[in-house]
């Protein structure tokens, strides 16, 4: 990894391997920031461990894309990193009490999706090596989704649900901003049965995965941890979208 910028691949099957292992290493930098915060926090020791783990996948699951993308027949090349992406850039004077909040509510976010997406592409994966990886992954992203949402639930506890609503509330629809963008209109099929069997999900179905996980696992996810009120849904989410970024 280096932050040396270099051109991408231009295969999809590439691509997507090549770009995955690239967001796999944003999100162990991410999570490995947040660690830090919770170290300084002093939250249970348990929550600790099982974040660290999380780190330590992410940087595996970056290593395994990027042998995936060499497997599909990608030069070695280096993966382009924009420093500003390894870092939470959000609220960036505010307390790290509070700036744990969100880094544990977009993980939550994050690592939900994961998974019905990584299920599809294991459900199209037919070659041996890109169900081996995509398999590791899904079952650590399961893993990753429950510290998510417990650590948010300790949070609330510690912090009451009060403030962490009043923190988390504005910020929602913010933190859901690419789905809740998403463009939904049927698109010709782009991938091939080949492509597909290196683990690709075609794009439209892919869109619809996460906005269904949006809807219905991440909303009440968060109206049951009382941070979100009973009636809202994606739309209200998107008009607030609309209103703050236009
Ligand atoms: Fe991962
Ligand atoms: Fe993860």
């Amino acid at each position: 990894m280096t932050a040396m910028s270099s051109k991408l691949p231009r295969d999809p099957v590439q691509l997507c391997w090549f770009r995955q292992s690239r967001t796999e290493y944003m999100a162990a930098s991410l999570t490995s920031e947040l660690c830090h915060w919770l170290i300084q926090l002093g939250v249970r020791p348990d929550l600790l461990v099982r974040g660290t783990k999380v780190v330590a996948d992410e940087v595996r699951h970056s290593a395994m894309c990027h042998e995936l993308y060499l497997h599909a027949g990608g030069q070695p090349r280096q993966v382009p990193l924009d420093r500003r992406s390894l870092r939470h850039a959000d609220d960036p004077d505010a307390d790290i009490a509070d700036r744990a909040i969100t880094a544990a509510g977009e993980l939550a976010v994050e690592e939900s999706i994961a998974l019905p997406v990584f299920k599809t592409r294991l459900r199209n994966a037919t070659d041996p090596l890109a169900r081996e990886v995509v398999e590791i992954i899904l079952k650590d992203e399961a893993t990753h989704r429950g510290f998510a949402w417990d650590l948010l639930e300790e949070l609330v506890r510690v912090r009451g649900v009060d403030h962490v609503r009043e923190w988390c509330r504005p910020r929602l629809a913010f933190w859901l901003r690419i789905y809740l963008r998403a463009r939904l209109e049927d698109e010709p099929v782009q991938y091939s049965d080949a492509q597909l069997g290196m683990g690709l999900i075609q794009r439209g179905e892919h869109w619809r995965l996460m906005l269904a996980c949006v809807s219905e696992v991440v909303i009440p996810r968060f109206q049951k941890l009382g941070v979100l009120e009973a009636d809202c849904d994606l739309n209200r989410l998107r008009d607030e979208l609309e209103a703050v970024v236009g």
